[in-house]
């Protein structure tokens, strides 16, 4: 592959600096230039020499060089590139990101970018799962960060877990998909995904068997296709793809305000499993059996149709609202007068009934159908249907 994009690949301060040189290789072996800028705490690990070497470019250290300053400003130098790399991005680095520091070059350059950000997390598993860093990585991610990684497996300290940065290939491939140009370049898709969660108690809910499998490969195929994803999901069992933008939400209600929140977009795209009702009577203390055999009544309340209510809009309404229909049986007329009543303009439906082994399977056999037209396509993976649907959503869009 050849390009002429660039990169400014901010090397934070953690053992996993070492596999950085490496990045800086294959992104180099991809037609990527790579301008490193290195953390004080990142020189501990690797030298400015190695890095300058590798990239075949000045390496940046210190926000008060004026020799720096008078060749490039650390504010051009923020904007220079096309994608800003952090890798590895440490706990400090994330915290300082998510709460707008900007007191060294590293920080400052964050602070000042105006192009995306793609960071690969990397810390001890007990950093990693600290709630300041849940609380920083989901900041990040409300920002329009994007993630690559962590990976789980033995770590440097000793421990296992969730903390190891990602390896090269993967921070090679996210990079790479957060700068795809394709036929959706310039597009942004809202993606709902995976099921939603309904509190019963504090520590009880409604939940329904989605994996987020379908939706996680239509964002991933809309993001080969170029374009920027955002990717509402609920708690799945399948992890979010690359190279989107993720907003984790729990219930339908969430997931409705993190849909409205995301436009305008050209397409929307709803995978979700929505629960139709939550429960109206849910107790903000753990329900407890209180000796008497009294069983617990839940009151349901119905939920916001996300999709009816995206479809209906008068302002912003996505020029493509794609719905989807999982059903057991009638599935044509069924998915047709659905796509009717939700205002959609396609809906992609499916025989979820049990023989297809479609649910929690990892085939699909869908019908697309439109206001007009509908149209069967041949029992297929289920990337390969994302694929062929991201196609037909760059298609309609052009
Ligand atoms: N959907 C939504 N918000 C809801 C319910 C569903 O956005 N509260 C979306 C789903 O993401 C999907 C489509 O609507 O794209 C159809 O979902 P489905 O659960 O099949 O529809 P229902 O309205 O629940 O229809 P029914 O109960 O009749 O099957």
């Amino acid at each position: 592959m050849s390009t002429d994009k660039r990169i400014l690949l901010v090397i934070g301060g953690g053992i996993a600096a070492f596999k950085s040189l490496d990045l800086i290789r294959r992104l180099r072996e991809r037609g990527f230039a790579v301008t490193p800028v290195l953390t004080p705490a990142a020189e501990q690990f690797v030298t400015p020499l190695s890095a300058s070497a590798l990239a075949a470019q000045k390496v940046y250290r210190d926000l008060f060089d004026l020799t720096d300053e008078a060749e490039m400003g650390h504010i051009e130098l923020s904007r220079a590139a096309d994608l800003v790399v952090v890798a590895p991005a440490t706990a400090d680095l994330m915290a300082k990101m998510a709460n707008g520091h900007a007191n060294d070059l590293a920080s400052t350059l964050l602070m000042a970018t105006d192009k995306p950000v793609l960071i690969a997390p990397s810390m001890n598993v007990r950093m990693w799962e600290h709630p300041a860093t849940r609380r920083n990585l989901a900041a990040l991610q409300r920002d329009g960060i994007l993630t690559v990684g962590p990976d789980e497996g033995p770590m440097a300290c000793g421990e296992y877990g969730p903390g190891r940065m990602a390896e090269v290939p993967q921070i090679v491939a996210a990079v790479e998909a957060a700068l795809a140009d394709g036929p959706m370049t310039g597009r942004h898709v809202v993606v709902t995904s995976g099921p939603t969660h309904e509190p019963i108690d504090p520590v009880r809910y409604i939940a329904n068997r989605s994996s987020g499998a379908q939706g996680t490969a239509i964002a991933r195929a809309l993001v080969a296709l170029g374009a920027r994803v955002t990717f509402v999901t609920g708690p799945a069992s399948v992890g979010p793809p690359q190279g989107v933008e993720v907003v984790a939400v729990e219930t339908a209600r969430q997931m409705r305000e993190a849909v409205l929140d995301a436009l305008p977009a050209d397409a929307g795209v709803f995978a979700a499993a929505v629960a139709d009702w939550r429960v109206e009577n849910a107790a903000d203390r753990k329900m407890k059996k209180d000796g008497s055999g009294t069983l617990p009544t839940l009151d349901f309340a119905e939920n916001p149709d996300i999709l009816a209510e995206v479809s209906a809009l008068s302002k912003g309404r996505p020029q493509l609202v794609v719905g989807f229909a999982a059903e057991t049986h009638d599935v044509i007329a069924h998915a047709t007068a659905k796509r009717a009543r939700k205002g959609c303009d396609w809906i992609v439906a499916n025989d979820v009934s049990e023989g297809t082994g479609i649910m929690g399977g990892s085939e699909n056999e869908v019908t697309l159908i439109g206001a007009e037209t509908s149209e069967t396509w041949p029992r297929m993976g289920k990337d390969e249907v994302a694929r062929k649907l991201a196609l037909r959503i760059s298609e309609a869009l052009a």
